[in-house]
């Protein structure tokens, strides 16, 4: 069964980077994408890697002759372990894959941050 933790204030959350905390065996990152709040387990779908500590990066797009441009309007998180990447849009690969980042629910209560795990 799910409990309620306390994670801490919205103040301490940055866009670009995951705040990490931990709640037994369970590891929680929460970031800011576009002014809202994203709470995920801090964990890689593909091998378990501890995912919030990788990288959030802009997606890198290919055209037909394979120019490179970086989309910074959509940030993707990249696996420390493999590289591979996730958006923080809806926490899919962008490779096509069905493993996607774990959301978890969350509330905001005056400020503070409490997570569903
Ligand atoms: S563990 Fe994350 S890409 Fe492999």
């Amino acid at each position: 069964m799910r409990q309620r933790h306390y994670f801490g204030t919205l103040a301490e959350i940055q866009e670009g980077r995951f705040t990490i905390r931990e709640f037994g065996n369970r590891s929680v990152g929460a970031t800011l994408h576009r002014g809202k709040l994203i709470v995920v387990l801090n964990f890689c779908p593909h091998a378990g890697a501890p995912i919030c500590s990788g990288k959030i990066i802009p997606k890198q797009i290919f055209d037909a002759s394979h120019e490179l441009t970086l989309d910074a309007e959509l940030p993707v998180l990249r696996c420390p372990w493999h590289g591979w990447e996730f958006s923080l849009e809806n926490g899919r690969t962008v490779v096509e894959s069905r493993l996607r980042l774990a959301y978890l629910e969350f509330e905001i209560d005056e400020g503070s941050i409490f997570v569903m795990i």
